[in-house]
């Protein structure tokens, strides 16, 4: 059971260091659970330092799929891993929407990332119309599809009308789209998508949810923890 927290474009290092140091000292509580937090590019070195020593992985949010080059504003695989850190996120929905991101340059950074010896948590989630056309299993069989099972991969199934909303997947939704989802690749999947800890312990209770990957509910050490505790 995976429990990563994807912070977006919230908490600067020293914002970074407090929230790591307050987890630190609750790492008691998160036996048998792994727990990663994604905090953004500036605040990477921050939790790095703030963790050492612990079970708890640092994750960016993004890679670029070359080592080095002409690339503005992008990070490579090696450079996270210098810093010392254990994984990114890559194929986000909000870098999806808003960068251009697409199912072949999602697949591109995951293929690179793991190679290069990240662990890669990948997303894919269908649109509300999408969901409402009937049209759930073709998009998750086009983004899944891009992507090729490796033993540091897992899939988030983040459907994009449940991220941000409060709306959240009914559980027999997510076991639906996992179940469809492991059809298709044999890799963890991962739940994303208003989990909170109210609602936390029955979505991971479903047998296809292999844990969460929590935005919103994540940014606050209480609630982070307590779906942690949840997955236990
Ligand atoms: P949310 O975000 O938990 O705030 O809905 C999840 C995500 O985007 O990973």
């Amino acid at each position: 059971m995976l429990i990563a927290g994807n912070w977006k474009m919230h908490k600067g290092p020293a914002e970074t260091a407090e929230f790591c140091h307050a987890l630190r000292d609750r790492l008691t509580e998160l036996v048998g659970v792994d727990v990663a937090v994604c905090p953004p590019f500036v605040s990477l070195s921050a939790a790095v330092t703030a963790l050492a020593g612990t079970e708890i992985a640092v994750a960016a949010q993004n890679v670029h799929w070359e080592a080095r080059g002409a690339f503005t504003g992008e990070v490579s695989a090696p450079m996270l891993l210098e810093l010392g850190v254990y994984g990114t996120i890559v194929g986000h929905s909000e870098r999806r929407q808003y960068f251009g991101e697409t199912d072949e340059s999602a697949a591109r950074r995951a293929a690179a990332a793991l190679e290069a010896g990240l662990f890669v948590i990948a997303c894919v989630g269908e649109l509300e119309g999408e969901r409402e056309r009937g049209e759930t299993e073709d998009v998750l069989r086009r983004q899944v599809g891009a992507l090729e099972a490796h033993e540091n991969l897992v899939v988030a199934y983040e459907p994009v009308w449940a991220i941000g909303t409060g709306k959240t997947a009914t559980p027999e939704q997510a076991q639906e789209a996992h179940a469809f989802i492991r059809t298709l690749i044999d890799v963890p999947v991962l739940y994303g998508g208003s989990v909170k800890p109210e609602n936390a312990a029955e979505l991971l209770a479903q047998p296809d949810v292999d844990g969460a990957l929590v935005g919103g509910a994540s940014l606050d050490v209480e609630s982070f923890v307590a779906i942690c505790e949840a997955a236990r």
